[in-house]
Order: C-alpha cells, then sequence, then structure tokens
C-alpha cells in the first residue's frame, strides 16, 4: 500500500516534471530574473520574495528584490524601507537611472515601487530598465501584482524564469490555473509553485490534486504560520526572525535548488525526510538533476 502510494507520487511527479522540464530549455538559473506571480491577492507573493531572496542571499548570492506591484506596492513595507525618495516609479518616469532607485539593505537590494502613486508604466520598459543593471546579481526576483494587468504582464516580459504562489483551495487554483495558462500561451517557463498557508487539513486540496489541475510541480510547501505575519510587523525576513520555522526551511530548500547547490543538514527530520521524501522533495531532486545533474 505504502509502496504504491510512493510509486504514483513518483510517476506523477516525475511525468508533471518531465513534460516541460529539459536541460536545453533550462539554463543554469545565475544571472535570471525571476517572476514571482499569482492572480489572486494575498497568497503570499511579496512575503515569498522576501523570504526566498533572504535565503539566497544566506547562499552568498547577489539579490535584487524589485517591487514591480506598481498600484499597490509593499515589498518595501515589507523590510522597513517607508516613503522612499526615490523607486521604480522615478524610473519609469525618467527621472532618474534604475541603479540610483537601489537600496542597498545588509542582505540584499531593494528597488521600491511608490505608494501613493497613479502608475503610469509602459510593460515593455520594465525589462529594458533591467538589462542595464542584470549582470550585477546572481538573481532578480520580480514581486508582482495580483491583477491580470500591464503590471503582470511587465513582470512576465521582463522575467526569464516564473514561480507562481497558490494557496491549497479552489478560488486560489482557479486563478493559478488561469495564470499558468496565460504565461504558457505567451511561451514562458514556469519553474514551479509555491504552496502557501498550508494548514494541513484534510478540507484543503492535495498537493497532487493542485499539480494534477496545472500541470506543474509543487516545488515548496509553507505553512500558514503566524509567524510568517509577526515578521512582517517587526519590518524583518521571516527567515531572519524564525530560521528553524518549516516554512522557512522549505524557502531555503527551494532556494538551493534554484541556484543548483544540494542542501544538507543532520538534523533527524530532515534524515527521516530523505527516507520517505515528501513529494516536493522528490519534485526538487528531480528539478535539480534535470537542470543541473
Ligand atoms: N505562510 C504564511 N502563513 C501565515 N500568513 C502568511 C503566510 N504567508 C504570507 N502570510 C500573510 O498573508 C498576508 C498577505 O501576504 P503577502 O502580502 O505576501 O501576499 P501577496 O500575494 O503579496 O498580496 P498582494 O496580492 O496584495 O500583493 C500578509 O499578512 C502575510 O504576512
Ligand atoms: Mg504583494
Amino acid at each position: 500500500m505504502f509502496f504504491k502510494a510512493c510509486d504514483e507520487i513518483m510517476f506523477i511527479s516525475v511525468t508533471t516534471l518531465i513534460s516541460y522540464l529539459n536541460k536545453d530549455s533550462f539554463i543554469f538559473l545565475m544571472g535570471k530574473i525571476v517572476g514571482v506571480l499569482s492572480l489572486k491577492g494575498g497568497v503570499g507573493k511579496t512575503s515569498s520574495v522576501v523570504s526566498l531572496g533572504s535565503c539566497l542571499s544566506d547562499l552568498g548570492k547577489k539579490v535584487l528584490l524589485v517591487d514591480c506591484n506598481f498600484s499597490a506596492p509593499n515589498l518595501g513595507m515589507h523590510l522597513n524601507i517607508i516613503n522612499p525618495e526615490k523607486t521604480l516609479h522615478h524610473v519609469f518616469e525618467r527621472n532618474v537611472h534604475i541603479s540610483e532607485a537601489i537600496h542597498d539593505l545588509d542582505k540584499f537590494h531593494v528597488i521600491p515601487s511608490m505608494i501613493f502613486k497613479e502608475p503610469k508604466i509602459n510593460p515593455l520598459k520594465l525589462k529594458d530598465h533591467l538589462r542595464s543593471i542584470k549582470n550585477k546579481y546572481d538573481i532578480i526576483l520580480l514581486d508582482s501584482s495580483p491583477a491580470l494587468n500591464d503590471e503582470t504582464l511587465a513582470v512576465m516580459l521582463a522575467a526569464d524564469e516564473l514561480l507562481i504562489v497558490t494557496t491549497p483551495d479552489y478560488p486560489t487554483l482557479s486563478m493559478t490555473l488561469k495564470a499558468v495558462k496565460n504565461a504558457r500561451e505567451r511561451g514562458l517557463k514556469i519553474i514551479g509553485l509555491i504552496l502557501n498557508k498550508v494548514y494541513g487539513k484534510k478540507f484543503e486540496l492535495s498537493i497532487a490534486e493542485i499539480e494534477r489541475t496545472v500541470d506543474v510541480p509543487v516545488l515548496a510547501v509553507i505553512p500558514h504560520d503566524i509567524n510568517a505575519i509577526k515578521a512582517v510587523s517587526s519590518l524583518q525576513p521571516w527567515s531572519d526572525r524564525k530560521p528553524n520555522a518549516k516554512g522557512v526551511v522549505e524557502y531555503r530548500k527551494l532556494a538551493h535548488v534554484l541556484v543548483g547547490e544540494k542542501y544538507t543538514s543532520n538534523k533527524i527530520k530532515n534524515i527521516i525526510n530523505r527516507i520517505t521524501p515528501a513529494r516536493q522533495e522528490i519534485n526538487r531532486e528531480i528539478f535539480y538533476t534535470s537542470v543541473f545533474g
């Protein structure tokens, strides 16, 4: 029974991943722009950008986070950048070069947007602006708006690859399906899903159901955790506040696999995990092998 379940998990995961992963289309992720998307508000895009960015920086990577949620920006608010003088809006208004809008935090660089300003953007320009600074970073994460408008289009056009944030419920799943469909119609590469705010209850959609519906592998499962909310109110990354929280460990593992590094831990929980791996562990392993192996 147990082995049958494992077989099924392996089969679905392998076929889901192999169906669109191959070494030629997925090149090494360094120097890459990754858009973090969802067409549903409040699922955890900004939180994921901050946590993943922080974990990538802990790996010694040079990281830039960009707030591309032009109409309702709040990446700065997560990181104690309140009322910044120079923002992405200034860059679009041609008042400043993009390099001047970079805020140097200890862990990473951030380009915030302006909260009290109606955005006037040409989505095609984001990619152009980023081009001039792209090579200075190992990885650039773009936070995005939940609306399917020019802001999200700008992220889709500027990103080399996409991570899509979702939660285990039908309304979000329908929007995730829409995001995936839209991205695929544009020929964009989707790395995988971050499944956030998971309570681990029976009423929630399972990973298998989500993967079957959208045909994209889940690469991280982040539990619903009050400390994720506390981190926002303390204006610092969750990973800095609670480095051993289950969700933070998942972001850390995702960060490792994205840059082709092996995650090792001697913790007993992780050793057990290696013997009976969770589905997202298998997906990460397949991703690693397909891209870097
Ligand atoms: N794993 C989690 N557990 C509990 N709360 C979370 C978790 N992840 C994010 N949150 C909380 O959910 C809320 C929304 O998160 P966040 O702002 O990151 O979502 P978003 O997708 O960027 O929203 P928007 O679409 O408005 O930009 C925040 O209060 C955040 O602290
Ligand atoms: Mg957000």
